[in-house]
């Protein structure tokens, strides 16, 4: 290392260090000493030695929720609305259902933070940003709490899209607001929908005011602790500047359900109420194939509606999800055979719902071997 780099160094560290101290950040501080004692011990090993002993005697960090209660929540200073949502202890409906690379991701950012000393030993940090790109509905905001839940921390949620929609000017001295609150706790923050920052980028009169809003936006990412969990969501990760989306260690794919995946969350959704949840939920995995999580929800809350109002039988009501024109001739096929081969209808209702013929069906059911299971004895051929 040449004498400079070394300067550099030192300076950087010490930087960060006062920056980390002055805003109260003690876990933080302790990090920072804690890589300063590994790197200096070659060229200083006394003064590594007295921080390792300094660092040995400091305190535990104090509760993140007794320091969230000492520090209001953030307002905005006209509306004195919060500027952001706050869950002390997030906790789930249902468990999500998540594709092996999203489980992955989302497990490893959990073990990261379990397991700081062998990250520390080999000189890393943990994964301090991580951003969430899919489509409406497919599980971010979950898998935020989901993450929250697990590391046992507060989540706070910033709806940037609503910020946004708030004076512009102001939108810049809400963000810092937010970001230096959720700072001093050890909290799992969420900035959703972190593309409303770039879409407005369009109209001219407000290209300045965007352009110093991106700035704040990097400057605080630069600036989040090693101990906080920074996380960020998106459907439009297309429209977001290079350099905020650089700053995100870890980049998140959230995909549409796969049809397998459906079927997981139509049985464990059906399951506690419906005894054929899992014929059903192979039957609905191909009708509601290609739609998002939260409409699949809405549409079996709908159903679950009707049949406990006494209006349909339920299994009528998810029977009507495969009744649809618009699905081309092979899907139609495709649901008539496996309602059959799964022994939910009979070949004669199969043909009503999906308009295949009852010859298609029987021979595509005999040919994979089912259809004489019949379930549904209320059904006539
Ligand atoms: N992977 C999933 N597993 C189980 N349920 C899910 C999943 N994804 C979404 N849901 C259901 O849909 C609801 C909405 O999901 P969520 O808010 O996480 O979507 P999102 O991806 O954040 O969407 P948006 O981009 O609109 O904010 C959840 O409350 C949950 O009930
Ligand atoms: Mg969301």
């Amino acid at each position: 290392m040449t004498q400079n780099n070394k300067k550099t160094d030192i300076e950087s560290d010490f930087l960060h260090l006062a920056r980390s101290a002055l805003s109260g950040r003690t876990q933080d501080v302790q990090v920072i000493l804690r890589r300063a004692a590994k790197r200096y011990y070659e060229a200083v090993p006394r003064f590594a030695e007295a921080l390792s002993d300094l660092l040995r005697e400091s305190p535990s960090a104090a509760s993140p929720l007794r320091r969230q209660q000492e520090v209001p929540v953030p307002v905005d200073l006209d509306t004195r609305l919060h500027l952001m949502r706050v869950e002390a202890h997030p906790s789930l409906d249902h468990e999500p259902v998540f594709t092996p690379g999203v489980c992955a991701s989302l497990t490893q950012i959990v073990q990261e933070r379990r397991n700081p000393d062998a990250l520390m030993r080999a000189g890393l940090d943990p994964t301090r940003a991580a951003l969430f790109v899919g489509p409406p509905g497919v599980g971010k905001t979950m898998a935020a709490r989901w993450l929250a839940r697990e590391l046992g921390r507060p989540l706070l949620i910033l709806d940037l899209a609503a910020v946004m929609s708030s004076l512009l000017g102001r939108t810049g001295s809400n963000l810092r607001h937010v970001l230096d609150y959720a700072k001093t706790i050890d909290c799992v923050l969420l900035l959703d929908e972190l593309d409303a920052i770039a879409k407005r980028r369009d109209d001219h009169a407000e290209i300045g005011e965007l352009k110093r809003l991106v700035t704040v936006l990097i400057q605080q990412i630069d600036d989040w602790p090693a101990s906080g969990v920074l996380l960020a969501a998106t459907n439009h990760p297309d429209l977001l500047d290079p350099a905020i989306w650089r700053r995100f260690e870890m980049h998140i794919d959230f995909p549409l359900p796969s049809e397998p995946a459906i079927a997981q969350f139509v049985e464990s959704t059906l399951a506690p109420h419906f005894a054929a949840a899992k014929p059903w939920s192979h039957v609905l995995a191909a009708a509601f194939a290609g739609r998002s999580f939260s409409d699949i929800e809405r549409d079996l809350s709908a159903a679950r509606r009707s049949a406990a109002l006494g209006t349909q039988p339920l299994e009528d009501c998810l029977a009507a999800f495969v009744s649809n024109e618009a699905f081309p001739k092979s899907k139609r096929i495709g649901l008539a055979t496996v309602i059959v081969e799964q022994g939910l209808l009979s070949q004669r209702k199969a043909h009503e719902l999906t308009g295949v013929a009852r010859d298609t069906i029987r021979s595509r059911a005999a040919a994979r071997g089912g259809g004489s299971r019949r379930r549904n004895a209320g059904a006539t051929a």
